[in-house]
């Protein structure tokens, strides 16, 4: 029996990098899961291979700066799998406009995407996990949520809300819902890619003891952690999980 058999996920950025590895690892521990996001050909593609190892999913194409379409994931969760168990706000983009060039669509596009569906997403689960007495919310925060080292103003600032809101969210939403976030290092999916690559991380890679970038499963499997009771005593966190790269 899997350690999240028959718990239902919504995994919001599943369609790539470290969203789409942690739809796999809590299916293969017996996840009914929801994965996110626009891209129908990567949506399906996850989907499919999910059901081909047993495993059920379904997905929900939306757009994670349209509340409406934010709804829509939650409906079809529940319309599909009865109710939403655990959810993983993991969808984020890049912005890496320095301050006196960046544009306000870009500024706003980063909060919506990075922070304020967290909060959609969350004001539309938390009752049905208040109501059973139980619910499990990670985000997607980063190690640019807590230095401005990492990422420049839009994306720094974005990921520093979502630090907040994490420790905001755990405080007003326990005893039932536990709200913890993973602050990623970097990991090897397209957004690191769309950054220069692995080749571009090479200083980052000498800074860490590991000196390595990070694999997507290896966020899977922390968020495995936070979603079990393994980690029932642990709330408002901050888990970086980053190869050591800051100590
Ligand atoms: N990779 C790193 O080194 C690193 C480091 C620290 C933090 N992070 C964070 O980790 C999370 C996952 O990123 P990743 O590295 O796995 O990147 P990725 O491979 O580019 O995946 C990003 C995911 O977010 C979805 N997404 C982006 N914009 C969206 C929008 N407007 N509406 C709906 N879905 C949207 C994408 O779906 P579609 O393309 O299908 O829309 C995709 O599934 C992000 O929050 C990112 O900030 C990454």
């Amino acid at each position: 029996m899997g350690r999240l058999q028959d718990k239902v996920a919504i995994i919001t950025g599943g369609t790539s990098g470290m969203g789409r590895d942690t739809a796999y690892v809590f299916a293969e521990e017996g996840a009914k899961v929801v994965i996110t996001g626009r891209n129908e050909a990567r949506a399906k593609e996850v989907v499919e291979n999910i059901e081909s190892n047993g495993g059920e999913a379904l997905y929900v194409i939306a757009d994670m700066t349209n509340r409406d379409e934010l709804k829509q994931i939650v409906d079809k969760t529940v319309e599909a799998f009865g109710t939403v168990d655990i959810l993983f706000n993991n969808a984020g983009i890049l912005s890496t406009t320095p301050t006196m060039q960046i544009e306000l669509d870009e500024w706003d596009a980063a909060m919506q995407v990075n922070v304020t569906s967290a909060l959609t997403l969350t004001k539309l689960v938390a009752p049905l996990m208040k109501e059973k007495g139980n619910g499990i919310i990670i985000n997607t925060g980063s190690i640019a949520g807590t230095s401005a080292r990492w990422g420049p103003v839009g994306y720094c600032t974005s990921k520093h809300a979502m630090s907040g809101l994490t420790k905001a969210l755990a405080r007003e939403l326990g005893p039932e819902i536990r709200v913890n976030a993973i602050l990623p290092g970097a990991i090897a999916t397209a957004m690191l890619d769309s950054a220069g690559g692995e080749d571009a991380m090479e200083p980052m890679k000498q800074m860490s003891p590991l000196k390595r970038i990070g694999r997507g499963r290896e966020i899977g499997t922390v968020a495995l952690f936070l979603a079990t009771d393994d980690s029932s005593f642990i709330t408002g966190q901050l888990i970086r999980v980053d190869g050591g790269v800051d100590v």
